[in-house]
C-alpha cells in the first residue's frame, strides 16, 4: 500500500494503478463502516484508493473540528488490511492553499435536514469531494447510507457536473445493539453509548408502524420524537419523514421515503436513518 501527501505524488501514483479504480473518501478514525466500503470497492474494482482528510470547511464554527478523533497509524493499518492500494493524506494547505476561492454548492437538496441544522456543511462537503474526484479520477466512489443526505447530494453533484463516476451507496454498518458505526461514537462514555441506541430504537418503532400500515408522515415523526424524548440523555435536534428523492417532508408516505434524525447524546451529535417504501427511486 502506497501512502502519498502532495497532489503531484497522488497523480503519479494514480497513473500507475490498474483500472477501474474505486475510491473511498474518509475523514479518518476508521471503523467497520469505512472498511466495508473499501472491501466493496476491492470486489468491484482493480485498484482501490482511499483518502484521509479531516475537511475543515464542512465544520461549523461551534462544531468539533479541533477535537475530531485522529489516529493515522491505526487508519493506515486498517486500510492495508482491507487491501487498499493507495492512500492519499493531503494536508489542509494542499487542499486549500491561501489563494483558494472556488466553491461547489448543490442547491435544493441541501436546504433541509443536515443542511438546515449545519449551515455551510454541504458546501464544504461538495467542494472537497469535487476536488478529491478531480485529483483521484476514480471510476466508482463509495459512500455510506448512514449519511443519507450526503449521498444524495453527492449523486446530484456528480450528475450535474458530469463527473464520469458511478456513486455506490453502501448499507449502514451497525454495532450488535443497532448503534450506527460513526467516528463520533468515540466521544461517547459507556452510559451515553447505551443511550445512543435510542436512534436505532426510534427508527425501528417508526418502521414497524409503517410495516403495520401507518402512512401518516406526521404520525411516524411523532413516534420517533416520543421514543427519543423518553431517553434522558438524548436531546432531539430534528426528526424527518421525507421523500427519498427530493428530501422534502411528506404528509403521506406513498413511495420510497427516508426516516431520519439528528440527536445529541450529551455533547455528541449523532445521525441515523432508515429507508422505507418499495417504489424504485430516481437515484437508482
Ligand atoms: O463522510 C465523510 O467522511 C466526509 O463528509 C467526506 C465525504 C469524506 C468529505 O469530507
Amino acid at each position: 500500500m502506497k501512502i502519498v501527501t502532495t497532489l503531484s505524488e497522488l497523480r503519479a501514483a494514480r497513473a500507475g494503478l490498474p483500472e477501474p479504480v474505486g475510491f473511498v473518501p474518509t475523514m479518518g478514525y476508521l471503523h467497520a463502516g469505512h472498511l466495508s466500503l473499501a472491501r466493496r470497492a476491492k470486489e468491484e474494482c482493480a485498484s482501490v484508493v482511499a483518502s484521509i482528510f479531516v475537511n475543515p470547511t464542512q465544520f461549523g464554527s461551534g462544531e468539533d473540528l479541533s477535537k475530531y478523533p485522529r489516529d493515522l497509524a491505526r487508519d493506515l493499518s486498517l486500510l492495508e488490511s482491507a487491501v487498499v492500494d493507495l492512500v492519499w493524506t493531503p494536508t489542509p494547505e494542499v487542499m486549500y492553499p491561501p489563494t483558494f476561492q472556488t466553491w461547489v454548492t448543490v442547491e435544493e437538496l441541501t436546504k433541509g435536514l443536515e443542511g438546515a441544522a449545519r449551515p455551510g456543511h454541504f458546501r464544504g462537503v461538495t467542494t472537497v469531494v469535487a476536488k478529491l474526484f478531480n485529483a483521484v479520477q476514480p471510476h466508482k466512489a463509495y459512500f455510506g447510507q448512514k449519511d443519507a443526505q450526503q449521498a444524495a447530494v453527492i449523486c446530484q453533484m456528480t450528475k450535474d457536473l458530469d463527473f464520469p463516476i458511478e456513486i455506490v451507496v453502501c448499507p449502514t454498518v451497525r454495532e450488535a445493539d443497532g448503534l450506527a458505526m460513526s467516528s463520533r461514537n468515540a466521544y461517547l462514555n459507556p452510559d451515553e453509548c447505551m443511550a445512543a441506541t435510542v436512534l436505532f430504537r426510534a427508527l425501528s418503532v417508526a418502521k414497524s408502524a409503517y410495516d403495520k400500515g401507518e402512512r401518516g408522515a406526521e404520525i411516524l415523526r411523532r413516534i420517533m420524537t416520543e421514543t427519543i424524548t423518553a431517553e434522558p440523555l438524548a436531546k432531539l435536534q430534528y426528526v424527518s419523514c421525507a421523500d427519498y428523492d427530493t428530501l422534502q417532508e411528506l404528509e403521506t408516505v406513498a413511495g420510497k421515503a427516508l426516516l431520519s434524525m439528528a440527536v445529541f447524546i450529551g455533547k455528541t451529535r449523532l445521525i441515523d436513518n432508515f429507508v422505507i417504501g418499495e417504489t424504485v427511486s430516481l437515484r437508482e
